[in-house]
């Protein structure tokens, strides 16, 4: 037969089967590596998704990893691999073959005042882009797309993938949230950062990002990675670590990824909440709206 190289061997004869799966780690095990200030691998990452989702890790378990991330950190494959493993905790969608080189999107890490999406996933769809837009609620003391939308009356954000089809058929665009079926992982993780004090976390923030993006389908995604007082990170420097995080784990993930920096020292535009921020979005929609807001849809577009 062909040989082996040397050290491959594991136990051997009749001693049992060679490299036998290693047993999958507790939860509690896994928290206590991320605590002590161990790397987890791929495996362990996966486990832990497992086990936020099927629900068996109870929620003080999923705080206190969170935790444990946000003080130790990730390197960046480690990070990879926690948004692979939160993307494929639901399904891809996949598109029609046509709208090939149409499909983009846009992300911003949030700040206050930031009602972006709300204009430029239209506009985008008017220059013939297809934006199949997944987004957030609020997080910590920044404001949620998806909550602003729900000041509408009768607007629903969850949505199947053939119904987000039909969207992107009819008008070009929609904005939908985490859902059983979309990156059910992200969902959970999302809610329980926003009540530990673990939103600002550079792994946890791209991969809640990078998740979401990575199941859409798309050709290429901008982020709007806001730095000051109104934002996640106040810092620049941070900020900019973040922006070449969220490019570098995306390529690994196969994304195009291009970060924008943007000063969010003060709310972006003159409205803050959610149904007055949907207001001016429309305004803005129509031509008018305060300048920073416009100049910065047109710059993300
Ligand atoms: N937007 C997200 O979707 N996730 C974050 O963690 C921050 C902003």
């Amino acid at each position: 037969g062909t040989p082996r190289p040397p050290g491959l061997l594991a136990g051997g004869g009749s001693q049992g089967p060679a490299n036998p799966a290693p047993e999958p780690k507790q939860v509690p095990e896994l928290i206590r590596l991320k605590r002590d200030g161990s790397r987890l691998s791929e495996a362990d990452i996966r486990g832990f998704v497992r086990a936020v989702v099927d629900g068996s890790a109870q929620a003080v378990q999923i705080g206190a990893m969170l935790m444990a991330i946000r003080l130790r950190g990730m390197d960046l494959e480690e990070t990879t691999a926690l948004t692979r493993a939160l993307a494929e905790s639901g399904q891809r969608l996949e598109w029609p073959e046509a709208w090939q080189g149409q499909l983009v999107d846009k992300h911003s890490t949030g700040g206050v005042g930031d009602k972006v999406s709300l204009v430029l996933a239209p506009a985008l769809a008017a220059c013939g882009c297809k934006v199949p837009m997944i987004s957030g609620r609020g997080l910590g003391h920044t404001g949620g797309t998806l909550d602003k939308l729900e000041s509408i009356p009768g607007f629903t954000v969850i949505q199947s993938p053939e119904q987000m089809q039909e969207l992107l058929e009819q008008v070009g665009c929609c904005i939908v949230s985490q859902s059983e079926k979309l990156v059910p992982a992200d969902g959970i993780l999302y809610a329980a950062r926003d009540v530990t004090a673990t939103v600002d976390s550079l792994p946890l923030v791209t991969a809640s990002i990078l998740s979401k993006k990575a199941v859409e389908g798309l050709m290429a995604l901008v982020v709007d990675v806001k730095f000051g007082g109104a934002a996640i990170f106040p810092s620049e420097v941070q900020a900019r670590e973040l922006a070449k995080t969220l490019v570098e784990v995306g390529a690994g993930l196969g994304l195009r990824v291009a970060a924008a920096l943007t000063s969010m020292d003060t709310p972006l535009g003159r409205s803050v909440g959610h149904t007055l921020e949907v207001e001016e979005a429309l305004l803005c929609m129509d031509g008018a709206g305060p300048p920073d807001l416009r100049d910065l849809v047109t710059r993300l577009g």
